[in-house]
């Protein structure tokens, strides 16, 4: 018989011999000719299937929602600084997605894996939050430097009542509302932010579509699929702010001596 030659690389999303590329088995015609939009393309070529339409509708607002937020936070900030120093559009969105990180944006695995583990474990928020905090770690999910209890966080109301209206269930999102409930009465910016309200809901999403084994979810929260979401979802917003620096020809940033505290 043939001798199949050694392998060096496995490969199990996408094929590029045929006629036409397959993304999960699905031919590039087929996605065109079904209308298929970019959240049923990251259902193929993350989840290896096709999502249901409110699913896939879901992954789209996320990534409409978190595309940006305007030029203040870290990521863009680093983008900004890197595009006025003469930088390429490549450096300067790296320069910007590498901010995202525990505090910034990919905080939505974490928070994923708390709320679930809490959940699932049925501890109560205060004993949830209590212990986190023994342990000393911020619940992944909560706090927000600019929003509060009195300047709620727009994109979370939206995402919650797309699931209200869509999902099957939205327990871990319910859980993540006490949690946010507990750390509210401790101080007012504790809210439930934006990685807190996609990390929870996307548990709703994998548990409730029917479409995941609890092996699969498991497997997906484990290795951590969801900080990609945010990852590129703000790519967007990022390249947005390296046309901006360029077309408005900004010189080289130097942070002004003013806003430093030098100090011994
Ligand atoms: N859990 C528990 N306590 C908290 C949390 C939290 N998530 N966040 C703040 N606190 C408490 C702590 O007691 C903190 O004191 P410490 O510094 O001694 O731990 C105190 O509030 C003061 O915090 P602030 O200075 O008001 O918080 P800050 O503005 O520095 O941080 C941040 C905001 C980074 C978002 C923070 O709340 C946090 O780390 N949250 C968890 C990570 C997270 O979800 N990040 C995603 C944010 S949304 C986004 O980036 C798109
Ligand atoms: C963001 O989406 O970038 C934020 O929620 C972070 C911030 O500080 O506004």
């Amino acid at each position: 018989g043939k001798v199949r030659a050694p392998t060096h690389i496995i490969s199990t999303i996408s094929d590029d011999r045929g006629d036409e590329p397959c993304y999960a088995g699905v031919p590039m015609s087929t996605i065109i000719q079904r209308g298929y939009g970019v959240g049923d393309v990251i259902s193929l070529l993350w989840f290896k299937r096709s999502l249901p339409r409110y699913c896939t509708q879901f992954i789209e607002i996320c990534v409409m929602l978190c595309a940006d937020h305007g030029p203040c936070v870290s990521g863009a900030h680093n983008t900004i600084v890197t595009a006025r120093a003469g930088k390429d559009l490549v450096s300067s969105l790296v320069s910007g997605l590498l901010t995202i990180g525990p505090r910034f944006g990919g905080a939505i695995d974490d928070a994923a894996r708390y709320f679930k583990d809490a959940c699932d474990r049925g501890l109560t928020p205060y004993e949830f939050v209590e212990g986190m905090k023994k342990k000393g770690i911020r619940v992944p999910g909560i706090g927000h430097r600019i929003k509060s209890r009195d300047n709620r966080d727009k994109r979370v109301e939206l995402l919650q009542q797309y699931a209200h209206t869509h999902f099957p269930s939205v327990k871990y999102m319910g859980y993540a509302v006490q949690v946010e409930a507990y750390t509210l009465s401790k101080a007012n910016n504790l809210v439930l932010n934006v990685d807190g309200a996609i990390g929870s809901l996307f548990l709703d999403l994998l548990a409730g579509s029917g479409m995941f084994s609890k092996q699969e979810i498991d497997e997906i929260v484990e290795i951590g699929y969801l900080n990609g979401l945010f990852v590129l979802a703000r790519s967007i917003g990022l390249i947005g702010h390296t046309f901006d620096q360029k077309r408005l020809k900004q010189p080289l940033y130097r942070h002004p001596w003013e806003d430093v505290l030098y100090t011994k």
